[in-house]
């Protein structure tokens, strides 16, 4: 995690699921007046298919979808606030866009509060929870697999285990205030 240029850059959220991108990432960009850009959702609009649905052509063909749509939220002329899926750090050209464009803010917490907040029904819409294990275990595996990823990606860490949007938003603004100064 190296420091991030200063400027007015967009902030992008990256994260498991369950750290509370979305949430976190509406709440930001309502207190700093900016366009709120969430990368699932654009790929659902414009596709007109559940992320679900996406994936059941293949992990890669959603992967090239997530790809444009980080790239598009990156190349807005006015700074956003982006809630990146949480894969999208595996790809080397989003890590490179998001950081060349955006101060990167990774929301972490332990498996067990991912778990908690994606809740017990979270495969239905988050086809990587779908397989049958336990939420728990597939969120540690992945939190194993992607760290260095987020690592590479994010200026900021922040550490959001036992806090609520409130306080997650302030902390974010807090190093999105201090990276941009
Ligand atoms: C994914 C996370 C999801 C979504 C897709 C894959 C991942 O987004 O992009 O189900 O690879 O971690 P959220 O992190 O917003 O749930």
């Amino acid at each position: 995690m190296t420091a991030a240029v200063s400027g007015r850059r967009h902030l992008v959220l990256v994260g498991l699921m369950g750290a509370g991108k979305t949430s976190v990432g509406m709440r930001c960009a309502a207190r700093l007046d900016r366009a709120f850009v969430d990368t699932d959702e654009v790929i659902e609009a414009t596709t007109g298919r559940s992320v679900t649905d996406l994936f059941r052509d293949g992990e890669d063909a959603f992967r090239s979808l997530e790809r444009q749509a980080v790239a598009d939220a990156c190349a807005a002329p006015d700074p956003v606030v982006v809630s990146c899926g949480g894969g999208a750090v595996l790809d080397p050209d989003n890590r490179r866009v998001m950081r060349a464009t955006g101060t990167v803010v990774w929301l972490d917490a332990p498996a067990r509060t991912l778990a908690g907040r994606v809740g017990e029904h979270a495969g239905g819409s988050r086809p990587l929870l779908a397989g049958g294990a336990p939420t728990v275990e597939t969120l540690e595996r992945l939190a194993a697999l992607r760290e260095p990823a987020y690592e590479a990606a994010a200026h900021v860490r922040i550490d959001t285990d036992g806090l609520g949007v409130d306080e997650v938003s302030d902390a974010v603004l807090e190093e999105l205030a201090r990276c941009d100064a």
